[in-house]
């Protein structure tokens, strides 16, 4: 067994393991990547305060998001093409999360189906929505979420077109993976991962094949996928989405006050500030950064979270204190999955708890909910003096 003391062990388990395409796939941001280095090195930006004797028995990192009980404040992101990171990716992190008590979130580009994952679960989970041109699609697609039991639908806001990531145009990322010389000889030195995928229940996009006419194999996937995420979104969209469902909505990718007060116009049950991890505008503020303005904007009416740039507790911490309800982790919980499949999303949650609960009783606290900006060392100009 692989000594794993920090996210950084899993993410280099999960190198060695995955195939590269999948591994560059995650580790990628935006054109230059600014905003993807940014998002952790301006966590890094704020210290914690220590305290001493201060009693620091009987702690806890319970609380809950959008009124859900949750072990500690830290759910598991959408990602797409998780069950390509190792075969059932989606299953086995729903179930470690549902194990450890937060909630996961299903995205639409999944690989296992809503049906999978509600097959192989017991506790509701988040589907997350992407909106496309297709509304018969899209419709269903909700419908679907809704049969399953999803307890709340994330809208994804930033993503009505793609940001260019230049590895998977070099790698030619596909799902599953196209067969050329030299992704051949990368899957070669990757058996472990091979062998999963060999007995894994799909290896395409399990809500769409099959769900839309004319889209059975990869290829026509492909075409259908690109031309499918809808660039005219609007909020009177968001309003008729929300609508349809009928159930908790949470409003993904908010990085703008702005954009946060027409949120909560549209009543949002929860937003999260994010930049996709990066993956979309590059040169957009860090996630961390963004978070204070936006807390000033609507804290007080609406449930606000954070995620992009999570990589311990301590940043988890950090944003808990400088306000957010709840965080997310995307990347951190894909190394854990890559390296070591559903043990792997345990050990991930595991890690970030340890750090979260030692760190905070090292300020001086004693329960999550208690986290405020007093435990922070903020740098006088952390949301930086642009002008008007
Ligand atoms: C490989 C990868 C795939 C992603 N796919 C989706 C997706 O399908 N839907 C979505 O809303 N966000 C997606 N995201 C963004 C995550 O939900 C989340 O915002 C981001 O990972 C947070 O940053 P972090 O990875 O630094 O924690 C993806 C992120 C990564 C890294």
């Amino acid at each position: 067994m692989p000594v794993i003391t920090c996210i950084d062990d899993l993410k280099r388990l999960y190198q060695r393991r995955a195939p590269r395409m999948f591994y560059d796939y995650t580790e990628s941001g935006s054109w230059t990547e600014q905003t993807f280095r940014e998002n952790t090195s301006d966590f890094a930006d704020i210290r914690l305060r220590q305290r001493i004797a201060v009693d620091m028995s009987g702690r806890s990192t319970a609380s809950t998001m959008i009124g859900e009980d949750v072990t500690m404040p830290v759910a598991l992101a959408p990602v797409g093409l998780t069950g390509m990171q190792c075969a059932d990716g989606e299953i086995k992190a729903a179930r470690a999360a549902e194990a450890f008590g937060v909630p996961f979130t299903l995205s639409t580009m999944s690989i296992n189906s809503i049906e999978d994952v509600a097959e192989a679960t017991t506790k509701p989970f988040w589907f997350q929505l992407y909106t496309m041109k297709d509304e018969d699609f899209l419709r269903r697609l909700i419908e679907r979420a809704k049969a399953a039991h999803c307890s709340a639908l994330v809208i994804t806001l930033d993503l009505q077109i793609l940001g260019q990531r230049h590895k998977d145009i070099r790698n030619g990322l596909s799902a599953p993976p196209k067969l050329t010389p030299a992704t051949i000889a990368n899957l070669m030195t990757k058996w472990r991962w091979g062998i999963g995928m060999l007995g894994a229940k799909r290896r395409h996009f399990g809500n769409i094949v099959g769900h839309v006419e004319g889209v059975s194999d990869a290829a026509n996937l492909g075409a259908w996928t690109a031309e499918q995420f809808d660039p005219s979104l609007d909020w009177a969209k968001v309003a008729k989405l929300k609508e349809m469902w009928g159930g908790k909505v949470i409003l993904k990718g908010i990085l703008d006050a702005e954009d946060a007060r027409m949120a909560l116009k549209v009543g949002a049950d929860a937003i999260v500030v994010s930049n996709h991890g990066g993956r979309q505008l590059d040169g957009a503020l860090s996630a961390i950064r963004a978070l204070p303005a936006i807390l000033d904007a609507v804290g007080d009416k609406v449930e606000v979270h954070l995620d992009s740039g999570i990589r311990s507790g301590q940043d988890v911490l950090k944003a808990l204190a400088l306000g957010a309800r709840g965080t997310y982790i995307g990347r951190a919980f894909v190394y854990g999955l890559g390296a070591m499949g559903q043990a792997g999303v345990e050990t991930a949650l595991e890690v970030i708890r340890k750090e979260l609960d030692t760190s905070m009783a090292l300020c001086g606290r004693r329960n999550v909910t208690d986290l405020d900006r007093d435990v922070l060392l903020i740098p006088e100009d952390f949301e930086g003096r642009w002008q008007d």
